[in-house]
Order: C-alpha cells, then structure tokens, then sequence
C-alpha cells in the first residue's frame, strides 16, 4: 500500500495543538480545519487534469482543472470536522456520508448510517477520518466503496496506528494512506498512543 506521511513543521505544530489536552474544543476543531488543507493538498497533488481555453484580460491563455474530481466522504462524526476544508479546496466534489460508532467492548465498527452514490466506477474517493486505530472502520467503509465499484480509494487520516496502516495492508482493498504522523500503537483500550484521544469528543464533546 502506498502511504505519504505529510511532513511538514506547520502540519507538526498543528497536529501538536490537536495532541495538546489543554485545547479546547474550538481550538482543536480549528486546528483539524487547517491540517486536512494540509492533507488534502497532499493527497491530490497527483491528480489529473485536463486543459481548457480561457481568456485573461490581456490575452487568451490555457487553463486547468481537475479531469476528475474526486468523491469526499467523512466517516461520522469525526470525519465531519475535515469535510468543509475538503470541499471548499475541491469545490467541484460531490460528498458522501457514512456513520460508524466504535464498540467500546469489542472495538468493531458499528455502522448506523449510509448515503454514498450508487455507482462509483471510475470515481476516485477520499474517505475522511481523524483516526485510524484498528482499521476496523476504515476497512468497514471501503468495503461499502468497494462493493459500489470503486477502485480508487485514499484513506485522509490525522493519526494512523501502525495496527490500522497493517489492516489496510492486508485488507488488499484498493486503497492508499495520507496522514500526518503514525503512532507507537495501540492501548488496551484501543486508543492510539500517544495519539489526541477521541477525535469524535474533542470536536462535538461526549456522547
Ligand atoms: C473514531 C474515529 C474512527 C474510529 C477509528 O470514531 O473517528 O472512525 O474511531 O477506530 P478504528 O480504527 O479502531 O475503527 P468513533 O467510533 O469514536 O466515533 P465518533 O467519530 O462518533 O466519535
Ligand atoms: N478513535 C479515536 O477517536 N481515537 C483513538 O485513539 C482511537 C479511536
């Protein structure tokens, strides 16, 4: 699987006031605004794009734009902290959503919502998630990807723990990484270490 660590020392300071206990909620929703720019102009840095005529007001010229843009779907709720960032970045993006609440016990996904495009052969898709833990989640929400045809998946993360990078690995689903850091592991509880705690809690607060 092709994984891009971004690299970046404003991407570190922003992760870092995301680790930080001390930040409040608006603190770390805007820091997670600002690093999923990071991410996301990572992650498309590659994508194709096709040339059309324009017309400045000195000359005609050639201009660009994306040949395909992709799909946006957040993984809620987390996810939903990045979607706005994503879009106003990729403004011809369409977005899907896709609801998912870890077991505290079990640490499986447990799928309480779906809205994805039926078809989407031939549409690359950018899955928005904070945290990639176990991969239990991700791996869930490709798998809905894959089984509507998508062939183009990359996974937008903050933090990756190496057990989730592992899951996706041997998921064998079509799908690369894009994160800021990756961790030490996982804990008994299955947080990622040392990780920002719950991503879902220090947007919105508890459930
Ligand atoms: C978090 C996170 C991921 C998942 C990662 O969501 O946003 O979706 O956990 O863990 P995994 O890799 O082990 O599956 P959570 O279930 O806490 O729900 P929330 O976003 O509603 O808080
Ligand atoms: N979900 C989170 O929000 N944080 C973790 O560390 C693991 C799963």
């Amino acid at each position: 699987m092709d994984t891009h660590v971004v690299a970046h020392p404003l991407a570190a300071a922003l992760l870092t006031t995301m680790r930080d206990r001390r930040s409040s909620n608006p603190a770390f929703r805007a820091a997670l605004r600002e690093l999923t720019h990071m991410l996301i102009y990572e992650a498309i840095r590659d994508a194709e794009v096709e040339e059309f005529d324009i017309t400045t007001p000195v000359a005609p010229a050639r201009g660009v734009r994306l040949a395909n843009p992709p799909l946006l779907v957040p993984v809620l709720r987390a996810g939903l902290g990045m979607v706005e960032q994503a879009s106003s970045l990729i403004p011809q993006s369409q977005v899907g959503f896709v609801g998912m609440a870890r077991d505290e016990h079990t640490f499986e996904p447990v799928p309480y919502l779906e809205s994805l495009p039926a078809d989407l052969a031939g549409i690359p898709v950018y899955v928005l998630d904070p945290m990639l833990a176990t991969g239990g989640s991700m791996v869930h929400t490709i798998e809905l990807l894959a089984e509507r045809g998508a062939t183009d998946v990359t996974a937008v993360c903050v933090v990756a723990a190496p057990e989730g990078v592992a899951a996706l690995e041997n998921s064998k689903l079509p799908v690369r990484l894009v994160t800021a850091g990756i961790d030490e592991g996982l804990n008994e509880d299955a947080y990622i270490v040392p990780g920002l705690g719950d991503a879902g809690d220090r947007q919105f607060g508890p459930r």
